[in-house]
């Protein structure tokens, strides 16, 4: 019930060469310094033995105009099909890994495992993140970049959400003028 959740389309190459895409919600940040990240997979997906076998995939971003890319990657096999080809998505060359990008995403997020924990139904791949790539075409005159413009999607009680209205910025709660709805200050304590 934790929810909403970061969903997330995570690209793989096989060892045979063979590009995959899987779609997955149980996704995190776990560190900043070294940056890691974590996926949760459950062994008997396709994928599963790509990732334990070469120890890569990468991490890319879902938005309004991927979430059907996503939902399909999370309910057809790469035993079946070539999702890449089916969606007609882009890959591009990583630098760090020989998983591929995909170009269509806002932000890729290379990465290589550095532990499968075993947990249950799910097993966790702790992986560092290697290199990270951002969509120029969101990066404003001061290298600033805003993600918002893609319009990135969140995946909550089985429904595709996009990320609507912004609330505040980090630390607004504790501005003394601006508590991020536009009036300056509440109503003394009844
Ligand atoms: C929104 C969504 C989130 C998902 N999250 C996960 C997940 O975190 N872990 C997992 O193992 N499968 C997850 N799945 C299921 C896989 O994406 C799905 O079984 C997929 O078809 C597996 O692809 P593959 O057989 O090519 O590996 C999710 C599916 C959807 C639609």
């Amino acid at each position: 019930m934790l929810y909403p959740l970061p969903v997330v389309m995570v690209s793989m190459a096989g060892r045979d060469g063979k590009f995959n895409i899987i779609t997955i919600a149980w996704a995190g940040t776990v560190c900043t310094n070294p940056p890691m990240v974590s996926i949760s997979v459950r062994p008997e997906r396709y994928s599963y033995p790509i990732l334990k076998e070469t120890g890569e995939f990468v991490i890319n971003l879902t938005t309004r105009e991927l979430a059907f890319a996503t939902d399909f990657c999370g309910v057809k096999s790469g035993r079946e099909i070539d999702k890449f080809q089916a969606l007609q998505l882009t890959p591009l060359e990583a630098d760090r890994v020989r998983a591929p990008l995909i170009a269509e995403s806002p932000v890729n997020i290379e990465c290589r495992v550095r532990q499968v924990m075993p947990l249950g139904s799910h097993h966790m791949f702790l992986a560092d993140v290697v290199a990270v790539h951002a969509d120029e075409k969101y990066m404003d005159e001061k290298r600033k970049f805003h993600l918002e413009q893609a319009e990135p999607i969140v995946y909550s009680h089985g429904a595709y959400l996009c990320c609507g209205e912004q609330l505040g910025t980090f630390g607004y709660s504790v501005k003394k003028s601006d508590n991020g709805n536009g009036s300056t200050k509440r109503g003394k304590k009844l």
